[in-house]
């Protein structure tokens, strides 16, 4: 979910509005605002995108200083106007917004309901309100003593944001989980779960830590810890720019991130690679280097496209650094008791640096002794502060739900931090190791070339868009890209796509092959590539399509192939990098083709703030 408040002498439901517009990615099942002035608190909501909020609220009243915004990623309760936030309190006073989720809402539901509380929406969020009112009432005291003593109750993961009728000129926040940043302006403040709504107001953002409570007048910010003592706000310059959160001409914001890849890889290479001088500087984990090279073994956690950039990482680093890696979907890795401790490092790769799987799974191997690297995107965010080293991937703000730029350069930091610690090790020759420092040093232009495969995908796009499943396969570095492919397909196009080992395939999905099943392979010139080629054989005899992304010139695969797409070579430690990007494009084409919102696509969210 994303929240957005306002609190000062601007018009405060155009930047809320707008605000929402750019959280959108974070959920869009529904949307909704409460505004306060001296007509007193109104709210309103709206099953739907923002768009539709906005049309409901047009010609009405919405002059006001203070508001406070929603856009919803259901969790409890179907996607509804009544379910849709602000919630209020029984008495009408309170309005909140909520992003996460409270686990014991249905014991706190039972008392509530003994004492007469009646409830309009099926939502956790809602049984909060009014147990913050109902401990006002019970304790006569004001909302911020409530908020401490029901915070100290609750179970679960939340950023809320509290308007209160009877003080107009204040807004209360919390946050234990999900994200919370504040905005300071000249007499103004600004309250979001990330920088992109604030970034055209003021670049001085405070980053709210957990069971802090924020209390915010239009010229005052007060933090306070859940045991009321005051903490000193940290003020950050925010460099994020505004056309960084712009569509700036393209049709979406995936394509336009497809396209900024060229830069985006460069960006994460920056000022850490310099291939002339043959050095690798990695800032984050400098002085974690001797414990990485000492891990016993290595655990990436991670989920979606993430969770696929951790796959390809185990093959870099298990092939540089000689030591066992292990990658988790975070979810399993937390819930199933794992043997992890002092010895074991955990990299977590995460774009948003939010995904609640990603961030309980880390912070219980950290209370169990395990070092944890982050590897996220956004700068500042919880896995981030909570990782004792990492190293930011640079790739700027992703927007388009469907992850593309952000996993590019989670490669191309991976690949450094394997070869930082194969270095460190000595697990490398020196003409290897400056063999792969001039091949990430080239690989930023070999990106923008494999772009200018653009049209040529759209047409495969268009010779494919109707089949009802899609195989992916690939071996070795490119099988997590095939499983990526597919993830993307799913994700925009909602056509059911697999991506499998090129060579399990012969264990199960051979049997859906037939001359309406198209199989993608990722088949550039590598390590397995005689075996592979034998694969894409093994379909053709069943009649399946091929669709080959290969390495540029290859004599072999066009013969058999349907559809062939040529990238530049590389070697096949970065390959990924290339491999995946015709891909990205395939699923952007088909989902356009298709008449799809491909940067928000149904029942998805960017960033999964719940567990
Ligand atoms: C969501 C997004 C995916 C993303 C995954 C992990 O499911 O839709 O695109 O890969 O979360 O997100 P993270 O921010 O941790 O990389």
């Amino acid at each position: 979910c994303g929240i957005v408040a306002y609190i000062g002498q601007r018009e405060a439901y155009p930047i809320v509005l707008k605000g929402l517009k750019r959280l959108e990615y974070r959920g869009y099942d529904s949307a909704g605002v409460a505004l306060l002035n001296g007509n007193g608190l109104k709210v309103y909501k709206k099953k739907g995108k923002v768009a539709e909020l906005e049309d409901h609220l047009s010609g009405k009243d919405v002059g006001s200083h203070v508001a406070i915004g929603h856009t919803r990623w259901a969790t409890h309760g179907e996607p509804s106007d009544r379910n849709s936030h602000p919630h209020s309190s029984g008495n009408g006073k309170l309005a909140m917004i909520h992003n996460g989720i409270i686990e014991n809402y249905s014991l706190l539901k039972q008392e509530l309901l003994k004492k007469g509380h009646v409830f309009n929406s099926d939502t956790d969020t809602e049984v909060l309100i009014h147990f913050i009112e109902e401990i006002q009432s019970s304790n006569q005291c004001g909302l911020e003593e409530a908020l401490r003593i029901a915070l100290k109750r609750v179970v679960g993961a939340y950023v809320i944001v509290l308007v209160d009728e009877d003080n107009p000129d204040t807004l209360i926040a919390a946050r234990k989980g999900s994200p919370l940043v504040i905005g300071v302006g000249k007499g103004e403040h600004f309250l979001a779960s990330d920088a992109s709504p604030i970034v055209e107001y003021t670049k001085e953002v405070v980053f709210v830590n957990d069971y802090e409570i924020a209390i915010i007048k239009a010229d005052e910010l007060i933090l306070k810890n859940i045991s009321n003592e005051r903490q000193t706000p940290y003020i950050q310059k925010l460099d994020i720019e505004l056309a960084a959160i712009e569509k700036s001409g393209y049709d979406h914001f995936m394509l336009k991130e497809i396209f900024e890849q060229p830069q985006t890889i460069f960006d994460s290479l920056r000022g850490r690679l310099d291939a002339k001088s043959g050095t690798l500087t990695l800032g984050g984990i400098r002085e974690h280097a001797a414990i990485l090279s000492q891990a016993k073994r290595i655990i990436i956690v991670a989920c979606g496209t993430s969770w696929h950039a951790g796959l390809v990482a185990e093959y870099m680093i298990e092939e540089l650094c000689r030591v066992p890696v292990e990658v988790e979907y975070a979810s399993e890795f937390r819930y199933r008791n794992p043997v992890v401790g002092e010895g074991d490092v955990i990299i977590a790769v995460s774009q948003s640096g939010e995904t609640a799987d990603t961030l309980v799974a880390i912070e219980s191997a950290k209370q169990k002794g395990a070092i944890i690297l982050g590897v996220c995107n956004v700068v500042g965010s919880s896995i981030a502060r909570l990782s004792h080293a990492g190293a930011y991937t640079h790739a700027g703000p992703e927007i388009g739900v469907a992850s593309t730029k952000a996993f590019t350069a989670q490669l191309a930091v991976l690949c450094m931090i394997g070869l930082k610690v194969a270095q460190e090790k000595g697990t490398i020759t020196q003409q290897r190791f400056q063999h792969l420092l001039d091949e990430l040093d080239a690989i930023s232009e070999k990106v923008a070339t494999t772009l200018k495969l653009n049209d040529q995908v759209k047409q495969i796009a268009d010779k494919y868009k109707d089949a009802r499943d899609f195989l992916y396969l690939g071996r070795g570095y490119n099988f997590p890209v095939a499983l990526e492919g597919a993830l993307k397909l799913k994700e925009i196009s909602y056509i059911h796509a697999e991506g499998y080992p090129a060579a399990e395939m012969k264990h199960g999905p051979i049997a859906l092959v037939d001359e309406n099943l198209p199989v993608v392979f990722v088949a550039t010139r590598d390590s397995y590539y005689e075996k592979v080629v034998s694969n894409i054989q093994e379909i053709k005899a069943r009649k399946g399509k091929v669709i080959a992304v290969v390495t540029e010139g290859d004599q072999t695969i066009p013969g058999m192939a349907d559809d062939v797409i040529e990238v530049p070579a590389a070697d096949e430690l970065i390959a990924p990098i290339l491999s995946v990007i015709p891909l990205q494009l395939l699923a952007y084409h088909i989902g356009v083709l298709k008449g799809f919102d491909v940067d928000k696509p149904r029942n998805l969210a960017k960033s999964v703030t719940v567990e």
